[in-house]
């Protein structure tokens, strides 16, 4: 298992100035629709929240209606299933856990929305991941005897080094709307991008908000210490 770097000159939304690249969020949606939708939900997520990505109202109705969600029928009370409305979160692709596993040689694709969250870097690990699959070194793996199973994959970046996840991106798979060469590396910075923005979408606010506060002390500060002159200045 080795530590990586995440993508060649990190994400827009690093550091303390960091900002959201709206264009980039945009096509990492759009590979999360086409690409690890068919096996991963964002359960914390609505369509309507995608007004935030820049889409329209209208955009976003047309989006929600392109999705099938669970549903009730009114009629007989039984499950089935509808188009999305914009209240609606991401589903999941599957009915329930077990049918989950048995798609999946036994593991659960689990819930994204909080992934970046949930993994130590996780905007990195995120990248990392989708960029991580290939071979063992093969003389370190006939030193101990490694092997990969059947119905796993090696990923040098996963913990575990064996994931149940088959190496989800090929390049050109996604046609990006804005005309961006779908590599694998820019596709996985692109929904590790997203991905952040689901786990915490006022990430840049949040900031925002701390360099206003820090500027606010500051000047009260400053204004503390005048008076201060001001109100001893006629005793010595
Ligand atoms: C696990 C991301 C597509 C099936 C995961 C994990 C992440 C992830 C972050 C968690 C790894 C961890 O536990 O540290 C993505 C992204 C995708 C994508 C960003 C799209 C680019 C898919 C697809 C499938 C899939 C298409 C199904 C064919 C799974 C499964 C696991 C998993 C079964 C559990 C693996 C295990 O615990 O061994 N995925 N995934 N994923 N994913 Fe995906």
């Amino acid at each position: 298992y080795e530590h990586g770097e995440g993508p060649e000159g990190g994400f827009a939304f690093d550091g303390a100035f960091g900002k959201w690249d709206m264009a980039q969020l945009q096509r990492g949606y759009q590979v999360y629709k086409e690409v690890c939708a068919a096996c991963h939900s964002l359960k914390f997520v609505s369509f309507r929240n995608l007004r935030q990505l820049g889409y329209t109202e209208a955009e976003v109705d047309a989006e929600a209606k392109s999705w099938t969600v669970p549903g009730i029928d009114p009629q007989t009370g039984e499950a089935t299933t509808r188009p999305g409305l914009p209240t609606d979160a991401f589903p999941s692709p599957y009915p329930n856990a077990i049918a989950a596993a048995a798609a999946n040689n036994n593991a659960i694709p689990p819930d994204l929305s909080l992934m970046t969250k949930a993994r130590h870097d996780g905007s990195n690990y995120v990248y990392d991941l989708l960029t991580g699959y290939g071979e063992p070194d093969p003389a370190k793996a006939a030193k101990v005897g490694f092997e990969t199973p059947d119905g796993l994959y090696f990923n040098k970046h996963f913990p575990n080094v064996n994931i149940a996840m088959p190496p989800p991106l090929s390049d050109g798979q996604v046609t990006f709307a804005d005309g961006t060469a779908s590599t694998v590396p820019q596709m996985s910075k692109d929904v590790a991008a997203f991905l952040t923005w689901t786990a915490e979408p006022s990430l840049v606010e949040r900031r925002q908000t701390g360099w206003f506060v820090v500027g606010f002390l500051l000047f009260a500060t400053v204004l503390a210490f005048l008076s201060y002159k001001q109100i001893w200045a006629g005793l010595k």
